[in-house]
């Protein structure tokens, strides 16, 4: 996790920013250390990565690269603005002795792809449409050695698959149907025929950018609806206040990049 010390809506990449709302950088941090208080109160360990100025997206530390049994592949952005962010990533990968791997491709990181471990043996679910190159699907294929299931993302509010699509458990998914083709949510169907949906409420309330680790799942208080869907299907949901990082387009989940060692 990246503190939002020098967090702010400086440019617009994605339909969420606005350069003319103000943003609360006091509160975003405020914000920021409780998720990061949650998270280490459900027994996990949170590395900080020192944040920049000058790049107001490093919150969104999910994007910098993607883990999966001890090799990170590294992001390489789309937009100029964050491209200088991968570099901070690949610095923290080597310097805790972790494999990067510098990537070929436009990628987003764990903002486009998942990792589902149980599932068909392990399985990485990648999203493309709007960030990541579909052809950066195949070099985390021959990087991480584990099968990736391609989706096509529609839905310009959804531009990641970590806006609209989520691991539950190291089998099971959340998702958001709308945000994908029709094709891959047919794909998305015939994998995972138990998962739970997500409708349009859940999905704008940032319902489905979250952390979970198996039985407890973080998400923003926004999404109740999605909350009372995940007790339904017998998780654990733990709410946290994040309105100031929804103004960059992002929730839970991208503030969390998962170490897989
Ligand atoms: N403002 C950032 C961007 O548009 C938000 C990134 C959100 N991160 C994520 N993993 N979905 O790039």
């Amino acid at each position: 996790m990246c503190p939002p010390e020098y967090y702010e809506v400086a440019y617009a990449i994605n339909p969420w920013m606005d350069t003319a709302t103000p943003v609360d950088t006091e509160l975003a941090l405020k914000q920021w250390e409780r998720l990061r208080e949650t998270l280490t109160g459900l027994g996990h360990t949170v590395h900080v990565l020192t944040p920049e100025a000058n790049l107001p997206d490093m919150v969104y530390a999910a994007n910098g690269a993607f883990m999966v049994d001890g090799t990170a592949y590294g992001a390489r952005f789309k937009h100029p603005q964050r491209t200088a962010e991968a570099i901070a990533h690949r610095a923290f990968y080597e310097s805790n002795g972790w494999t990067y791997v510098a990537p070929a491709q436009t990628n987003e990181g764990e903002g486009d792809f998942a990792f589902l471990p149980d599932a068909y043996g392990g399985l990485v679910l990648a999203g493309y449409g709007f960030r990541t190159e579909v052809a950066a699907h195949a070099e985390a294929q021959d990087v991480l050695g584990r099968p990736v299931v391609s989706l096509r993302l529609v839905e310009p509010r959804f531009y990641h698959l970590d806006t609209a699509l989520a691991a539950l458990d190291d089998g099971a998914i959340a998702y958001y149907p709308a945000a994908f083709s029709e094709p891959s949510q047919r794909v998305l169907r015939q994998l995972f025929p138990d998962a739970v949906t997500a409708d349009d409420a859940d999905a704008h309330a940032f319902g489905l950018n979250l952390v979970s680790d198996g039985r407890h799942v973080v998400l923003n208080s926004e999404a109740t609806g999605m909350a009372q869907k995940l007790a339904d299907a017998g998780y654990v949901p733990v709410l946290v206040e994040l309105s100031e990082l929804k103004k960059g387009g992002g929730s839970v989940k991208c503030c969390v990049a998962e170490l897989r060692p």
